[in-house]
């Protein structure tokens, strides 16, 4: 019995990586924005806050701003290069964004995934594929 139970849901394992929604080019973003979650718990939390609303002039939001919704290629950039002394939307902040070029591009890919669809944002999903890219041409300079 133990035996079909376990083909069986192996079987529906396989059938979700698979079949299910595939939005941007991306398997299953559910799971995107789960793992990302965690991450940003772990890694973003701290300066940008629970609900992505940044800390007054030291950190900024990451709420519709025009780096969160904007082009793919800059924000992941972002993250690999770290950020100072930028204006974002007219504003100005004083803290440091630093680099996360450490983490994977996977988890890369999962923590932006999430930001861009949280805190009433609805963008499209960053995807390992794109974080590889970034990463490559930026090792080029
Ligand atoms: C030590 C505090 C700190 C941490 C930790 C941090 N950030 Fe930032 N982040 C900043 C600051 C400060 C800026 C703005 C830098 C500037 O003004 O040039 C920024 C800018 C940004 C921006 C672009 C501007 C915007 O508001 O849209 C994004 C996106 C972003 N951070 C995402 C993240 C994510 C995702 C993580 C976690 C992986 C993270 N940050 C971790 C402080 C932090």
């Amino acid at each position: 019995m133990g035996k079909e139970r376990c083909s069986l849901s192996f079987l529906f394992g396989m059938f979700c990586l698979l079949a299910v929604g595939q939005k941007d080019g991306v398997a299953n973003i559910e799971e995107y924005v789960a793992q990302g979650k965690v991450l940003y718990a772990e890694h973003c939390l701290s300066c940008h806050q629970e609900d992505g609303g940044g800390a007054g002039n030291m950190n900024p939001p990451l709420i519709q701003t025009s780096y969160v919704l904007g082009d793919r290629a800059t924000l992941i950039k972002v993250l690999l290069n770290g950020m100072s002394q930028e204006e974002i939307d007219g504003e100005s902040y004083y803290n440091v964004m630093p680099s996360f070029s450490y983490l994977t591009d996977t988890d890369i890919a999962h923590v932006l995934t999430y930001v861009r669809n949280s805190f009433g944002n609805n963008a499209s999903a960053i995807t390992v594929e794109d974080v590889a890219e970034v990463r490559k041409e930026d090792d080029k300079r």
